[in-house]
């Protein structure tokens, strides 16, 4: 008898933005696999059981959750934002190509959440509103150099970037790194948005140029945007400006 196994995004940590699909979810499930911050956002009854694991064990996380769902169990792993940007829907995913058969046959159901790019671009006006990507500054699964290379190709195409993981005591120059980089290719009054803790009460939402941006002002809960040469700035009497990327690019108007 196999069970189910919803990934669940819990979105950026504002309860509000908790969607109801993913509140569903966490009361059909009696077993939740986390790490310990994300397990400490749910409420759960007295037949739902935490199961802790640090940040950096995801695959063996994936693995003993799929061990319970074949079991017969209804389990969630949880993840902030959304579980598929960054986050464990892909580890449990890696897991099931690696796994025994029984894992395959686990009903799999992964609930979208609002992710981390998409709550601070809210906070600010629209700056994602016309191409951009999504770059993870961790060098833990992937080098550097090939870092180095996706922000070149990206800044130079014209994408407007968000920077997940920006920084961590391990890794503390990437992000200045980053935007010395950037600079080659984007003019130095890029805005560069800094924000922070998003949707949560310590959440800080801070506004620079590519030119003088600090990686100081980052920390491991901000997710850094840099506009592209389309991206520009509104001025507001008493209000911070307004920043967004025009729907056109290029000669199309
Ligand atoms: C491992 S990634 C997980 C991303 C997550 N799955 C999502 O969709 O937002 C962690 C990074 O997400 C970003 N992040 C997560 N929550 C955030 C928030 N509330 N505000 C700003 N950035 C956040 C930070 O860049 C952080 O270093």
């Amino acid at each position: 008898m196999t069970g189910r196994l919803f990934v669940i995004g819990l979105g950026p940590g504002n309860p509000e933005q908790v969607t109801p699909e993913a509140r569903a979810a966490i009361d059909a499930a009696t077993h939740f696999f986390g790490y310990a911050p994300y397990l400490d956002r749910l409420t759960l009854a007295s037949h739902q059981t935490r199961h802790v694991s640090d940040n950096r064990e995801e695959l063996s996380r994936a693995g003993a959750a799929l061990e319970m769902a074949a079991a017969g169990r209804t389990v969630a792993v949880v993840s902030g934002g959304d579980p598929g940007v960054f986050a464990m829907a892909a580890a449990v995913c890696e897991a099931i190509e690696k796994g025994p058969d029984a894992w395959r046959a686990v009903e799999l159901i992964v609930v979208p959440g609002i992710t981390a790019m998409l709550a601070v671009a809210a906070r600010i006006g629209a700056p994602l509103g016309h191409d951009f990507c999504a770059i993870s500054l961790s060098d833990n699964l992937k080098p550097w150099e090939l870092i180095e290379r996706r922000l070149e190709l990206a800044a130079s195409a014209g994408f407007v970037i968000a920077l997940y993981n920006p920084i961590s005591r391990a890794r503390p120059w990437q992000l200045g790194r980053a935007f010395e980089l950037l600079r080659k290719h984007l003019p130095a009054e890029t805005p560069v948005i800094f924000g922070r803790a998003a949707g949560r009460p310590d959440e800080r939402i801070e506004l620079a140029v590519l030119g003088e941006a600090d990686p100081a002002e980052a920390d491991m809960a901000t997710c850094v945007i840099i506009g592209s040469r389309e991206t520009r700035l509104i001025a507001r009497e008493g209000q911070r400006p307004l920043v967004y990327t025009p729907r056109f690019a290029g000669e199309v108007r």
